[in-house]
């Protein structure tokens, strides 16, 4: 067929009768009885949410209103994927099936008071069924458009969109074709199950109790495409790294999911995170143009490294007059350098410093140093942390610089500024958190 338009009218009528249904209802058996006039090419529109329904996929909340806004943005989160933007209150993900939308679908008109629906698991599996079952009961071949109620970036206001279908081509790909003043439509594709779900929207409505709406008239084909279908590839979304606001949003969010991981899994760190987190950290500020960060990535001699630094840890305590007992406790603290994915040691070498003949600007000179070190630790652990990679920094090696030198055979003025052990969470994602209250920390004077 040429064109997606049917060439005669088209008739949008909404199935009325229909019960409030429940977990483990019988959605097609219920349809059947509700509409026995269905006929072949017909295409049955259902709201995704009464197939949540009776897929029970419905979550009871706690009443409290804080309570339960926490377990909404919970379960927003544990749908989703990707956050694709956050901005507010509101946000834009996209879930396991490659969906984008508001709060990952989840949504809480027409359910019950203390529960919201989730999505399908499956809408394009959940329209087949309802198909099958459909054809089941009465004989009749209908094609079904699951739907919901979705924003538009650039556009105000909300339309029907096709989630999930069976036995409808889904999009009408016009490339190739010539319009009646001879021009080629190169790129036009028109996604006709979405069509189909914004016009059966006109009946159905959303507090009406219409969750149902046949649309007759269409020359239906079937190409066996479903509404997955109509989901933009990631490698031709021109705007998967999102709005100014969401990349605003997510240059602070890296310096906030940074926060000290002490166990982890065996995930390996993806080959090169390191030299590239590496490469970020080094453009941290220093003084006078200086250079003065180094980063070792320690492999092959990890465990002569760490066990040469709990002996000296060990004797450091020992001469401190600690029993065995103790020292075994303490020393324990360090196991989470054994136990991390990776180790990266950082070290300043103050090359460039200014001299200076009295010591009070002479340790001015080594603070600067000092703190430039600091600085590009930080920018380690933020750009590890920007890849989802967990890390803590250790102060160990400082306190124990010559083995670590002698170790790694190291110059001796590379001053050791602690480890950053470096692995996934075993406690699940790193995930942003709020801000701190600046209070007494800053003033305005
Ligand atoms: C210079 C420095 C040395 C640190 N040394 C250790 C350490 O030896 N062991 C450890 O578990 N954490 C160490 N930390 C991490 C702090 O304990 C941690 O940053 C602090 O508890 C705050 O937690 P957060 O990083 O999750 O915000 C060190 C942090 C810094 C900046």
């Amino acid at each position: 067929m040429s064109d997606h338009a049917s060439g005669g009218d088209v008739t949008v009528k909404a199935v009325t009768g229909l019960p409030e249904f429940r977990p483990g209802d019988d959605l097609a058996g219920a349809i059947a009885d509700a509409a026995p006039w269905l006929q072949d090419g017909d295409v049955l529109v259902v709201t995704s949410k009464v197939v949540s329904k009776v897929e029970g996929r419905l979550v009871t909340v706690p009443a409290d209103p804080d309570a339960r806004d926490a377990e909404r943005r919970r379960l927003v989160e544990a749908e989703a994927v990707r956050v694709v933007a956050r901005i507010n209150r509101t946000v834009i993900t996209e879930n396991k099936l490659g969906i984008v939308q508001a709060a990952s679908g989840i949504d809480s008109s027409n359910v019950a008071g203390d529960e919201l629906a989730l999505l399908p698991e499956n809408p394009d599996d959940s329209a087949l069924a309802l198909r099958n079952g459909i054809r089941e009961r009465l004989g009749v071949n209908v094609a079904v458009v699951i739907t919901d109620t979705m924003g538009r970036a650039w556009r105000i206001g909300q339309t029907d969109t096709a989630i999930g279908s069976s036995g409808v081509t889904v999009l009408h790909k016009y490339a190739g074709q010539i319009d009646r003043q001879g021009n080629e439509l190169v790129v036009t594709e028109i996604a006709v199950a979405d069509e189909i779900a914004a016009a059966a929207d006109l009946v159905k409505g959303k507090t009406g109790g219409l969750p149902v709406a046949v649309v007759r008239g269409l020359a239906v084909t079937d190409d066996g495409s479903t509404a997955a279908d109509l989901i933009r590839p990631t490698d031709q979304d021109l705007f998967r790294l999102g709005t100014e606001e969401s990349l605003a949003q997510g240059r602070s969010e890296a310096v906030l999911m940074r926060r000290s991981v002490r166990f982890y899994t065996d995930e390996p760190i993806p080959e090169d995170a390191i030299r590239k987190a590496v490469g970020i950290a080094l453009t941290a500020p220093a003084p006078h143009h200086t250079r003065p960060v180094r980063f070792v990535h320690v492999k092959e001699r990890r465990k002569e490294l760490l066990d040469a630094m709990r002996a000296q840890w060990r004797a450091d305590l020992a001469n401190d007059g600690w029993s065995e007992d103790r020292i075994d406790r303490r020393v324990r603290r360090g196991d989470l350098l054994y136990g991390a994915k990776e180790i990266v040691l950082p070290f300043l070498v103050r090359e460039g410093a200014h001299t200076y003949p009295d010591p009070q600007r002479s340790e001015a000179e080594r603070t600067m140093f000092t703190i430039a070190g600091g600085a590009a630790v930080q920018g380690l652990l933020v750009a590890l942390a920007a890849e989802g990679i967990g890390s803590c920094w250790v102060s160990s090696t400082i306190f124990c610089a010559p083995v670590v030198r002698e170790v790694l055979g190291l110059p001796s003025e590379w001053e050791p500024l602690g480890a950053v052990a470096v692995g996934y969470p075993t406690d699940g994602p790193l995930a942003p958190r709020p801000p701190r209250d600046p209070a007494d920390a800053f003033m305005e004077l």
